[in-house]
């Protein structure tokens, strides 16, 4: 193989050049932040509801007055948003018309290998097509299905190909959480524009400035004095967020990636590592009308950067509330005993011009098997950050786990103590969490959801038997 020696590469930092869109230019809050749209089923018989997507290019207004191609599901930006029941089968037909091969993963579902979006499974380009098959044999959760193909996810991904899947259930829907309108799912991301709008995809990049909101640039949203319910996704590739309101108030947290957390959370602020979700319920009736309040990013890396602020929430009228959030949201399965235990370490190398992910010291090999486990077996797994300066979170496909130790310290409450498919794991910190494999054999991935890490090989494969 040719070594790289020799070659010209551009440096991560050299793409904020002069001639790239300067984030502190953009006007903040001049749009209003759409809502996804949610697809209609082409068809529907007593036990399925039978979907089409096609995945294609289009072009969409991400700054304001400005118009940046996508890569989208369907022509829309964040891709619109599914519906789904427990115990109702999804199938969805994806047809490729983009140029590129894609292989969909619906993230956080607990389905068999061959809907899964195994990365090597893919979806030929110029018209190819799949058929996924998802049960829904699992409880509501805010789930999200994005492209995973070997190598070109992570720019797939940054280039538009995510969207929502919202699976819900009779314990969530038994609850009087706002509704409706009142019920918004909001998509967050990092972006880096060039100066002719065109979003930039280098690996590793660190000049992704603009914050982006289903699919709108720093947009604002107008609220009603009232209850609502933001069902946050972090679909960046790359970006964490530790979201809070500009007044410092507190909101409830009620969910997290794998549903309902057994009660709500009064908090003031919320971390999101790419891939997770959380559900919240901000209540906007303690503000006179006319208020304008910004949901903040205290993970910006100075107060006055432009990722400090995400979106602008303008309270316009008051309205009728008759929603609660109540104390007890739902009952979380209780833990069974692990019979065995993994150790995972995750580590990247971003010195040099060749980057690398390593699981276990090893990259991506889609033909090894790294952890076998067998079906049925619940497992303790402890995931160590090897690095001392890059974060990274750790995802695994098919399960939804708990997460039982941050560095050493229980965790019995609070955010992590829920369902989860994704977990932080900063630098230098160990994360104990416990899965148990059942419901499907065969050959799963789990890696770093900084799908640029995933893409430089931090990933490795999982077999059920
Ligand atoms: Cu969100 Cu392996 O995926
Ligand atoms: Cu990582």
């Amino acid at each position: 193989a040719m070594g790289t020696a020799g070659l010209v590469m551009p440096s991560p930092g050299s793409a904020s050049e002069a001639s790239d869109i300067d984030p502190n230019t953009v006007t903040k809050f001049i749009c209003p932040m759409p809502l996804p749209r949610v697809l209609q089923p082409e068809s529907s018989t007593y036990t399925t509801d039978y979907y089409t997507i096609r995945m294609k290019e289009a072009r969409k207004e991400v700054l304001p007055g400005r118009w940046t191609t996508l890569r989208t599901f369907d022509g829309d930006f964040p891709g619109p948003v599914i519906k789904a029941q427990t115990g109702r089968r999804v199938v969805v037909r994806q047809i490729n018309d983009l140029s590129v091969v894609t292989s969909i993963h619906l993230h956080g579902a607990h389905v068999p290998q061959s809907s899964d979006g195994w990365p090597m499974d893919t979806i030929a380009p110029g018209g190819g097509s799949k058929t996924y098959t998802y049960p829904n044999e699992q409880p509501h959760a805010n789930l999200w299905f994005h492209d995973h193909a070997h190598h070109v996810e992570s720019e797939n991904v940054y280039r538009g190909l995510a969207a929502t899947y919202l699976l819900t259930d009779d314990i969530e829907k038994g609850l009087n959480l706002p509704k409706g309108e009142f019920d918004v799912p909001i998509s967050l991301r990092d972006a880096h524009f060039d100066h002719a709008a065109e979003l930039v995809y280098t690996m590793g990049d660190r000049a992704r400035e603009c914050v982006v909101a289903n699919g709108k640039t720093w947009p604002y949203y107008e609220v009603r004095a009232r209850k609502y319910r933001f069902r946050l996704f972090n679909t960046s590739n790359m970006r964490f967020f530790s979201l809070k309101l500009s007044d410092g108030s507190s909101f409830a947290q009620i969910g997290s990636d794998g549903g309902l957390l057994a009660g709500p959370l009064q908090t003031t602020s919320l971390a999101l590592s790419p891939g997770e979700r959380a559900d919240i319920v901000v209540d906007f009736s303690q503000y006179p009308r006319g208020t304008h309040l910004v949901l903040e990013n205290g993970l910006a890396p100075t107060p006055d950067s432009p990722l400090a602020q995400v979106l602008q929430f303008r309270v316009t009228q008051s309205a009728p509330d008759s929603s609660t959030v109540p104390d007890t949201l739902r009952s979380l399965p209780t833990l069974p005993a692990p019979v065995s235990e993994r150790s995972i370490v995750l580590q990247s190398d971003e010195t040099g011009t060749d980057r690398h992910g390593y699981i276990d010291g090893k990259v991506f090999d889609p033909d090894r098997v790294d952890s076998e486990v067998q079906y049925g077996a619940t497992e303790v797994w402890t995931v160590t950050n090897a690095n001392e300066n890059a974060p990274h979170n750790f995802h695994i496909h098919l399960v939804q786990f708990r997460v039982l130790e941050r560095n050493g310290k229980p965790v019995t409450s609070g955010p992590e103590s829920g369902l989860k498919d994704t977990v932080t794991v900063f630098p230098g910190e160990v994360v104990k969490i416990q899965a148990t494999f059942t419901g499907y054999r065969g050959k799963y991935v789990y890696h770093c959801h900084m799908l640029d890490h995933s893409a430089m090989g931090m990933m490795a494969t999982l077999q059920v038997v």
